[in-house]
């Protein structure tokens, strides 16, 4: 028999441990009760849609936040779309990357404005019934009060991926389908989004993760949208070159000696990534290059752009652009013409300056410098060294901020399905870049639908409905609406 002490000895430890437990609530749970419901009404090509929709604002994604204000996300979940309820349970989770720049994203600043804005693709998303997710998160201009920066190269990625790590870890508790997750985002933002596709599950971050107190899940993702992805950035000035090294910017042509040497070491490159061009194209050799690019997608965008436009506005264009041939609906044009068209933007180099001024050298800094070089180009121009070589760690750096790295090596956790957009005039980096990526994803047997808008500039986007479209079909998920599905 239990002597009563005893019993009650074991009543004050069960009443201890009760206590403790409910201190220790996981700081990683979503909080499902926290929201507030919001209404908006979205533009569509089919009418206007009321949304009602729940809004959980700056919720920590991870466990140890070096500053919660940037590692914090809002979720909103649809529950009425044009006055009929519906239940996003099980609905596909876009994923927005709002930064840009490589600069940090404020969630703390999404909750003062006192107003839920979302972008217009997030507003689509939310009337085909998804679940968005829209992530802060730390960026290169990141200090602390005694000058310390906190959100140079990686942090970017690392803070997404937490991110997806939480999403993951409240399966079931955060509505939404965690196996359908679509990443998005725009210029740095697509360059993320397609390095969160590329690099899911690398173990290259997980010490990086383990550091903030990421949850304990997988970080790969079903599919990634990239416009304008700007990445590739330690082969960014010799693809430039390539493009834009006979075409004068603002300030006149560029150092044509520098830009020779660029565009040549740009062509040993390009031979070492291999790739297979469409269809019976063979290997894409910067000698080959224009001949693709202007048949796989600068004609056919083109070509679209001038079928789609009504007889007058095909007439002005073409007389104010007389570089261009129509003939049996097809644009036939050089790519020399097409270039000077477009125009160069950037100087010499166009990434790694030789100031140390471009968004990329201030990416790459540590905590204590605030921009570096992050080519040998650059360094042993300036050092007049053709032995010098970047620090091993800023190496690393550009191999963890880069979706060709893994891609490269046919990572195990890239994402499947791919949506790759970008402006045919978008000078920011070489059309070579995205287009390298579609390649090599192709070759590894990813599902690729790559396409470029015709005198579209940086982060154009002439297709949003085109985009939510996509998801549903690659996810096979509808939901029934009068006024919305036909
Ligand atoms: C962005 C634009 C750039 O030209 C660049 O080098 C890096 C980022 C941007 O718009 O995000």
């Amino acid at each position: 028999m239990m002597k009563a002490t005893h019993l009650v000895f074991i009543a004050i430890v069960l009443f201890f441990c009760n206590l403790l437990k409910a201190q220790t609530v996981n700081p990683l749970q979503f909080p499902k009760d926290k929201f507030t419901l919001e209404t908006k009404k979205v533009r569509t090509t089919k009418g206007e849609v009321e949304v009602i929709y729940r809004a959980y604002m700056h919720i920590p994604y991870v466990a140890n936040p070096v500053d919660k204000d940037y590692q914090s996300l809002n979720v909103f979940v649809p529950v009425k779309i044009d006055g009929k309820d519906t239940d996003a349970s099980n609905a596909p989770i876009l994923f927005e990357i709002a930064m840009g720049g490589y600069m940090s994203v404020n969630n703390a600043e999404s909750i003062e404005a006192k107003q839920v804005k979302l972008s217009y693709r997030a507003d689509l998303a939310l009337v085909a019934g998804f679940v968005v997710v829209s992530t802060g998160c730390r960026g290169r201009d990141n200090r602390t009060a005694n000058g310390k920066y906190y959100g140079k190269a990686p942090a970017v990625i690392v803070d997404l991926k937490a991110a997806v790590r939480y999403i993951r870890f409240n399966k079931g508790v955060l509505p939404g389908n965690v196996d359908w997750i679509v990443s998005v985002g725009c210029s740095a933002g697509g360059a993320v989004s397609a390095l969160l596709g590329t690099s899911g599950n690398s173990p290259l971050y997980e010490s990086y993760l383990n550091k903030i107190g990421a949850a304990n899940a997988s970080d790969n993702i079903f599919a990634s949208a990239c416009y304008s992805p700007i990445t590739d950035l330690e082969h960014a000035d010799m693809a430039y070159e390539w493009m834009y090294g006979q075409t004068p910017n603002r300030s006149g042509l560029v150092d044509q000696k520098l830009s020779k040497q660029l565009a040549k070491a740009y062509a040993e490159y390009q031979q070492s990534l291999n790739l297979k061009g469409r269809g019976d194209f063979g290997m894409v050799t910067a000698q080959n290059y224009q001949d693709y690019l202007i048949r796989y997608f600068l004609s056919p965008s083109a070509s679209r752009f001038l079928k789609d436009s009504p007889d007058s506005v095909r007439n002005d264009y073409l007389k104010k652009n007389i570089w261009i041939t129509w003939k049996d609906n097809k644009a036939s044009f050089t790519f020399k013409d097409f270039v000077s068209h477009v125009g160069r933007m950037k100087g010499l180099p166009a990434f790694d300056d030789f100031n140390k001024k471009s968004p990329e050298n201030i990416l790459f800094g540590n905590d204590s410098v605030d921009a570096r070089h992050f080519t040998n180009f650059s360094l042993r121009h300036l050092k007049s060294n053709k032995r010098s070589e970047i620090d091993n760690d800023i190496k690393n750096f550009t191999n963890l901020m880069n979706a060709l790295y893994f891609v490269k090596q046919d990572n195990k956790g890239c994402a499947q399905y791919w949506w790759l957009r970008n402006g045919t005039s978008d000078n920011h980096t070489s059309q070579t870049v995205m287009i390298n990526l579609a390649t090599r994803l192709q070759n590894i047997n990813k599902d690729v639908n790559a396409w470029l808008f015709w005198d579209g500039v940086h982060c154009a986007d002439y297709d949003p409905e085109g985009f939510i479209e996509w998801i549903k079909n690659i996810t096979g998920y509808r939901i029934q609406i009068n006024t919305i599905e036909k």
